[in-house]
């Protein structure tokens, strides 16, 4: 089966497609490289043994669209492209919401053209917002959300539903994902983000291999056990099989599918610093500030309708996303760009 993937040079596009390839499934990528390195491609290769298509392109560009599905027999869509980063969509709110919402729709109407009409979107537990009893299920109300990159999620959903209701033959799966971490156990593949990262888990990385002299937790007076945030970090490559267990239980069956992807597990910021520090076999300089403007105490996922539906659960745990996150970074200390 070819499933057309956006943004599949990204870092959970790019771990799903080698867990695409290992269970016979065909990635044909487009991603314009925004926030991806070209390397990507020959490390998937090297893992898979085999060189996935990859058109480099916006998913704005319909014409480019229609070319892919006219030379591809493309069954599904798996959809990452987008920009994700909090603080710059509230700089940014044109570009996230083109590039987010507009960006989707022009997906959309290709694939409509193409007679293609099963898609996987890549929504995120922001669209929750401040949760009001964890664990989060996915009927907990949704829509709260605090900035651009949350709204579009969320717009993006309700968009895809809206096309579902327009004709019933459509198969959208939106899949929440709560926080991803980790890398390839091969330490050949992992997050590389561009600047200073947003994310708590790159960061600690990159304070371990030397590239930041210390980490600074957001708040220690939340209503948690430790008075730091608690997440529900999930390994990408969980997250990745989560997606070929979405695609092949629901992925070509006619519906609106919506499910959490965590492992219903929450752990503090302090939690992930001594889980690093163990993997990394040194200590994690850090220092308490006063919380981030926009943060939540504590979320993590309801995992039962996924276990259920799909039949996947991740299996993960806090060691092997803090080692197989490090093994990676002290292998790449500099990314993709360490060649
Ligand atoms: P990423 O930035 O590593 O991957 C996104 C990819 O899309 C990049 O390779 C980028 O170059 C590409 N891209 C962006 N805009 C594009 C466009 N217009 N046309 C073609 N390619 C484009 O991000 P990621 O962490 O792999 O996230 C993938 C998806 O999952 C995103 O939609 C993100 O919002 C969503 N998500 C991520 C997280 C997370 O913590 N990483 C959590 C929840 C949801
Ligand atoms: C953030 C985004 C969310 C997005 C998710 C995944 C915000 C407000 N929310 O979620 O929309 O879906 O990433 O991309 O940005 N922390 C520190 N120091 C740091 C970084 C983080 O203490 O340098 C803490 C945070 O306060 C939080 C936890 O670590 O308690 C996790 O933070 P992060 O990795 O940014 O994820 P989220 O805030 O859950």
């Amino acid at each position: 089966m070819k499933v057309l993937v956006t943004g599949g040079m990204g870092y959970i596009g790019s771990h799903t497609c080698v867990q695409m390839l290992e269970s016979g499934i065909e990635p044909i990528i487009i991603d314009n490289l925004c926030n991806a390195n070209q390397a990507v491609l020959a490390r998937i290769e090297a893992l898979t043994g085999q060189a996935p298509t990859f058109y480099q392109g916006d998913i704005r560009d319909e014409a480019l669209l229609d070319r892919i599905f006219e030379e591809n027999e493309i069954q599904s869509v798996i959809h990452f492209a987008g920009l994700k980063a909090v603080g710059e969509s509230v700089a940014k709110p044109i570009e996230y919401y083109d590039n987010n919402v507009n960006g989707t729709l022009v997906l959309a109407r290709a694939m409509k053209t193409a007679g293609v009409k099963s898609i996987i979107f890549s929504s995120s537990a922001t669209v929750y917002g401040d949760p009001e009893v964890v664990p989060i299920t996915e009927t907990s109300p949704v829509g709260n959300t605090t900035n651009p990159y949350g709204t579009s999620k969320f717009m993006v959903e309700r968009c895809l539903s809206d096309v579902f209701t327009s004709d019933n033959e459509w198969s959208i799966t939106l899949l929440r994902y709560f926080n991803p971490v980790g890398a390839h156990p091969s330490g050949t593949m992992g997050e590389d983000p561009k600047g200073i990262p947003n994310n708590l888990m790159p960061f600690i990385a990159q304070v371990a291999v030397g590239r930041r002299d210390k980490l600074a937790v957001f708040g220690n007076d939340y209503p948690t056990p430790d008075g730091t945030g608690v997440r529900d970090y999930i390994h990408v490559m969980d997250l990745a099989d989560g997606h070929i267990a979405a695609l092949k239980a629901v992925g070509l069956k006619s519906g609106l599918h919506i499910y959490n992807l965590g492992t219903g597990k929450g752990s503090s910021v302090l939690e992930m610093v001594d889980a690093f520090a163990t993997a990394c076999g040194k200590p994690i300089p850090y220092e308490l500030q006063p919380r981030r403007p926009g943060d939540i105490a504590e979320c993590w996922a309801s995992t039962a309708k996924a276990e259920a539906d799909l039949n996947w659960k991740a299996t993960r745990t806090l060691q092997d996303m803090t080692a197989d996150s490090w093994h990676w970074q002290s292998n790449n200390p500099n990314g993709y760009d360490s060649e």
